[in-house]
């Protein structure tokens, strides 16, 4: 099996990930409000001040940077959740189990991390690796709903079912 490390984020792996995601099919398949590259070092850096409410790492197999996974609206005090998202953006490595593989790293590093009992994920009902990669994860489907006339699926992880 290949080796999955999940490294710390640097500047230029922003640089690298928001021109590798110029793409439309990643697009389509998870539309992320992109901004241009000064907004992304601009989020980047805020996510590194103390008390920061994102956290991301880099997804190197057998020493090839090929994604990210990062968690946003970090919140301690109130819900205790945050939601997480994934993306692979060289497809050559899509459908291998990866995702997956990351996601569970990932969760497992977020609950030692932050004082959260849950992780949440939307993902579109058609992005049947998405919802795969997050239901071999451990995340449960809670609901479908409808935004902008696409069918969305909202999952979550709870800390205690992470560590079955
Ligand atoms: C979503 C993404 C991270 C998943 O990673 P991945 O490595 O491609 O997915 P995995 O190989 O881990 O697939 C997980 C599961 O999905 C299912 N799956 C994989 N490919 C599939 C396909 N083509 N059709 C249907 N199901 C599929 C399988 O059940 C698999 O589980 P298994 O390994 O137990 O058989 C990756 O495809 C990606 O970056 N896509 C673009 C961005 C995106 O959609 N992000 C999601 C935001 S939440």
């Amino acid at each position: 099996m290949e080796e999955l490390l999940l490294k710390p984020r640097t500047l230029e792996h922003v640089k690298i990930f928001w021109e590798k995601s110029q793409d439309e099919e990643i697009e389509r398949l998870f539309p992320f409000n992109r901004g241009t590259l000064s907004d992304a070092i601009k989020l980047y850096e805020e996510s590194l001040k103390p008390g920061a409410r994102s956290f991301g790492k880099v997804i190197y197999i057998d020493g090839v940077y090929i994604g990210d996974v990062w968690c946003y609206g970090i919140d301690e005090n109130d819900d205790k959740r945050a939601f997480v998202s994934i993306v692979i953006f060289d497809k050559t490595y899509w459908g291998k189990g990866i995702g997956k593989r990351a996601l569970k790293q990932f969760c497992q590093l977020v609950f030692e991390r932050y004082a959260i009992n849950k992780l949440c994920a939307f993902t579109y009902i058609d992005n049947k690796r998405s919802i795969g990669s997050l239901e071999g994860s451990g995340f449960k489907k809670m609901e479908d709903f409808i935004e902008d006339g696409v069918v969305s699926c909202y999952f979550e992880l709870s800390a205690c079912e992470e560590s079955l």
